[in-house]
């Protein structure tokens, strides 16, 4: 069991509040990622968790035992936490074999022989790092150091492993592999991860749950496929998917239970069960909008084959990649761009018309940049 609750922490650096009210409840069994830019917090949060820095103000449990009480002073010893942490930065011993420096933790436990050896194993293979077991760290590249410190952290099979841009030192298919491998030894030891990265592809493809981080607030949580199709605010669109989602700068006005949208993509109609009725959304007084349209949801045909919402469009340009083409588009004086699967040749200046599917757009209020209009995952 590892559920761990934060209430209310905040922490300052002299007088940089880094950490603003932070509320999180991780679930036994969660994959968390924290996801933000640099700087925004991420870093800071996990060390206030592992007992490496102590917030002014807040509260945390773990199974409901408590941890800190910034307001008693009271904060349980990082050793006594049951967890393990493995950071952007790692430190190998450098006079230990890589073997050595996997089963360490475990000797100090006073694991039996044939269990150590069993753990070790598992845990180099995990990470990929058998053949370099009799080497030195100085004998290794830096990606090869960074596997083998979360093999040394998953090999004690901790409770809560804390890991900080783990896979930031590999090369991109590397990386694409450990992200595989994380989420296996996820599934298959249960074990409760707090993730942080700054990179959206590794927070979409690992996690359970996402907090979002923004300037030392969590500004959204939700999983994965909640935080892509409704980001919570335009930075967050523009931060999460790749490519990046499409703004289109419209108006738009809340009438007779419906949000009407006016832009160069025409009008669109969104019925008010998609509208999130706060005061991000003014009633009845037109209002400066943001469409947002993710790439993968434009279609791309060659005739007018009469769907409803179909825009003439031109191509500007397309790139096509081998396994997907990319198409940016012109439509009045918007700029789209589309994404098809595959190879597809068109030409430059291409006449070509774009089927918009109202239903999985987002519209934001331009003023706050706060969300409005929920978009459904697929097509209602
Ligand atoms: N030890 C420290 N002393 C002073 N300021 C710090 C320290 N560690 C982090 N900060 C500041 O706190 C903010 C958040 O940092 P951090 O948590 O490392 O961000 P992230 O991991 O999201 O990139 C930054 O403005 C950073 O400069
Ligand atoms: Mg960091």
């Amino acid at each position: 069991m590892s559920k761990i609750v934060l209430e209310h922490i905040d922490k300052y650096y002299g007088s940089n509040h880094v950490l603003r009210d932070i509320n999180l409840t991780i679930e036994d069994g969660d994959f968390m990622t924290l996801l933000g830019p640099s700087g925004c917090g991420k870093t800071t949060t996990l060390r206030v968790i592992s007992g490496l820095e102590k917030p002014q103000n807040g509260r945390m449990t773990m199974d409901g035992r408590p941890i800190i009480n910034a307001e008693e002073s009271f904060f349980e010893a990082p050793s006594k936490r049951g967890l393990n942490l493995v950071f952007q930065s790692y430190a190998l011993w450098p006079h230990m074999t890589v073997y050595n420096n996997v089963a360490f933790g475990l000797k100090i436990k006073h694991m039996p022989k044939k269990e150590l050896t069993d753990c070790v194993t598992n845990a180099l293979r995990v990470m990929r790092i058998e053949e370099y077991k009799d080497r030195y760290p100085n004998e290794l590249s830096g990606g090869q150091q960074q596997r083998v410190a979360i093999a040394r952290a998953i090999a004690t099979s901790p409770k809560l492993l804390l890991l900080d841009e783990p896979l930031s030192n590999l090369d991109a298919r590397l990386r694409i592999d450990m992200r595989a491998e994380l989420k296996r030894l996820h599934k298959e030891t249960g074990t409760t991860i707090i993730y942080v990265t700054h990179d959206q592809v590794e927070a979409l493809t690992m996690s359970t749950q996402i907090a979002l981080f923004k300037e030392g607030e969590i500004s959204q949580l939700d999983t994965p496929l909640g935080i892509y199709t409704n980001p919570i605010d335009l930075q967050a669109a523009d931060f999460i998917g790749n490519p990046r989602i499409n703004f289109v700068n419209g108006t738009a006005l809340y009438d007779g239970g419906e949000l009407h949208v006016k832009s160069s993509l025409g009008e669109y109609h969104f019925p008010q069960k998609d509208i999130k009725l706060d005061e991000e959304c003014p009633l009845n007084e037109a209002f400066d909008c943001v469409l947002g349209i993710r790439p993968e949801t434009i279609e791309i045909s060659l005739e007018n084959e009469g769907h409803k919402n179909t825009v003439s469009a031109s191509v500007y340009a397309s790139q096509p990649a081998g396994s997907e083409t990319l198409i940016t588009l012109t439509v009045g004086d918007a700029e789209l761009l589309a994404i098809q699967i595959g190879l597809k040749e068109y030409d430059v200046n291409q006449a070509v018309f774009a089927v918009l599917h109202p239903g999985r757009m987002n519209v934001y209020n331009k003023a706050t940049t706060r969300l409005i209009k929920y978009a459904h995952t697929t097509q209602p």
